[in-house]
């Protein structure tokens, strides 16, 4: 049963997610930071420091491995894959 995500708010929170691209080698662990709608936020690091690899969670071309990713109080994996992306806008630093 899929939750419902009508009139996005843009809230976003971190809570506690863990993730590695290879099993038994996390590339992060138990992070949490919350986003209210309507805020901008810059991610700064060093390359490879795992900014691609953080936002990757929201639209889901990743799954944590820990914790959980939630948008307006909703888990993006209990949200169907088309009404998740849906208000999502993206711009990756690779351009085709
Ligand atoms: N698809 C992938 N498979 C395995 N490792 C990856 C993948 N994408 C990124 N990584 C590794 O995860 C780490 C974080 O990368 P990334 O999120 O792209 O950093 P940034 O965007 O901050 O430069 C790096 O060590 C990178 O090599
Ligand atoms: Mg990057």
């Amino acid at each position: 049963m899929w939750m419902r995500w009508n009139n996005p708010r843009g809230e976003v929170e971190f809570d506690r997610v863990e993730f590695g691209y290879v099993p038994g080698q996390p590339v992060l662990r138990s992070a949490s930071f919350q986003v209210e709608p309507g805020e901008f936020v810059a991610i700064a690091g060093s390359s490879g420091s795992g900014k691609s690899t953080l936002l990757n969670w929201v639209p889901r071309f990743y799954d944590v491995t820990g914790g959980a990713v939630i948008v307006d109080g909703c888990d993006v994996r209990d949200l169907r894959l088309g009404a998740l992306r849906k208000p999502i806008g993206f711009v990756g630093q690779d351009n085709y």
